[in-house]
């Protein structure tokens, strides 16, 4: 959409995309779990599954639908009738739906995946989006493999799904080939010249397999993309989706580079990304920006005098404002009730009295055999009394 708005939709796949991650499949405890952090964070749009995929995914995405209040949730579909009305079937429940559908563009996908013409790419297309919309009028169309494919038959496509009904139009880098001014230039040509572009929403959706997600989103930003897909540290298939943390702290640290705005609360991040990990089974790597373990530690002695000096000499950002703790308490057998809730609230948690109660206990057994308790054993507590039960 062509409009004055600043503000970049997020919309965050870190349930579908982020679950094609090899070993990170969640059961549907897990992706409510996620997917209510998910809206405490502050994401717009949470895309829980792919309906069609499998029995499991249908009832995931369908017990999210129900739970949330405030985000959209979107279910992802091939341009086929039966994973359309599954997608729809799985989504119906939530406050607000979105259809995500989508077909390969490129002319090798077409070639040998499909198996079709360009006529018959666009003519499913339109059949595909037309459908969604006899459901509901939130109704995005992505071009797979986007970045590779020729960009006036991208423009043509883009076009004629927009004519019929879809309100977001997502380029992917579905294979994470785009370099950062290429893919912000395709962004800029597809804004220019795809017919009633003004009436709809331009999404990216980068993969990072040279490790250009984040460089080639915030490329797409600055030529006009105004929704940005992504996950929770980067997790999703091969080398992984542009991460939600990069992002919005990109645009949150340089305001004056980047006018855009998110509505996440970036204090939620840090907890965000361990409630993800531990989740999923996948570690943050140390040095991974902005939430490893690594990214507001001074090693050198050089740095350390001029951090304590003023923090400001060599961090760009401020640990609290991702949610990472200041809180200096030590928890151990001596501690209470009320020092332990606190200490878990810091930490971005947001647990019921039931929650709380069954961790205080796990915590007094921990806190008998352990003298002092870290955040992880915290975390992992967590994960036994509340994920698990
Ligand atoms: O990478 C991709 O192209 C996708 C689409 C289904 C949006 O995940
Ligand atoms: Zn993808």
């Amino acid at each position: 959409m062509k409009s004055d708005s600043n503000k970049i939709i997020i919309f965050d796949t870190t349930l579908r995309d982020g679950e094609q991650s090899p070993g990170a499949s969640m059961n549907q405890a897990e992706k409510l779990r996620i997917a209510t952090q998910l809206e405490t964070l502050g994401v717009d749009v949470i895309e829980a599954g792919f309906p069609a995929a499998s029995e499991g995914d249908f009832k995931a995405v369908e017990a999210v639908s129900k739970q949330l209040k405030r985000t959209q949730v979107a279910a992802l579909c091939r341009a086929s009738e039966n994973d359309i009305t599954k997608a729809w079937e799985a989504v119906k429940n939530a406050a607000f739906p979105r259809i995500h559908t989508f077909i390969a563009t490129s002319d090798i996908h077409m070639q040998y995946k499909l198996k079709m013409s360009r006529e018959e790419v666009v003519e499913n297309a339109v059949k595909a989006v037309r459908y969604a919309k006899s459901f509901t009028d939130n109704v995005e169309f992505s071009a797979e493999d986007g970045s590779r494919s020729d960009r006036d038959f991208l423009c043509k496509i883009f076009g004629a799904a927009i004519e019929a009904g879809a309100t977001t139009l997502n380029l992917p880098d579905t294979v994470g080939y785009a370099v950062p001014q290429e893919f912000s230039e395709l962004v800029r040509y597809v804004m220019e010249n795809t017919p009633g572009m003004d009436k709809a929403v331009l999404s990216v959706h980068c993969h990072n397999d040279l490790g250009l997600a984040t460089a080639n989103t915030l490329a797409a930003i600055k030529a006009g993309a105004r929704q940005a897909e992504v996950t929770i540290n980067g997790i999703g298939e091969r080398a992984g989706n542009t991460s939600l943390e990069e992002v919005v702290m990109s645009l949150n640290t340089r305001p004056n580079f980047f006018p855009e705005t998110t509505s996440i609360d970036t204090t939620r991040i840090y907890p965000t990304s361990r409630l993800v990990s531990m989740i999923t089974g996948i570690l943050v790597q140390p040095n991974r920006a902005i939430v490893g373990a690594n990214a507001f530690a001074h090693e050198a002695g050089i740095h350390q005098d001029g951090v304590l000096k003023n923090p400001m000499t060599y961090e760009i950002m401020k640990p609290e404002t991702i949610g990472l703790s200041k809180n200096n308490l030590v928890l151990g057998k001596h501690s209470g009730r009320h020092a332990l809730y606190s200490h878990i609230s810091s930490m971005g948690y947001n647990l019921s009295d039931e929650e709380l109660n069954l961790v205080f206990e796990k915590f007094k057994h921990l806190a008998d055999r352990k003298k002092s308790i870290l955040d992880e054993d915290i975390e992992a507590l967590i994960n036994e009394g509340v994920l698990r039960s």
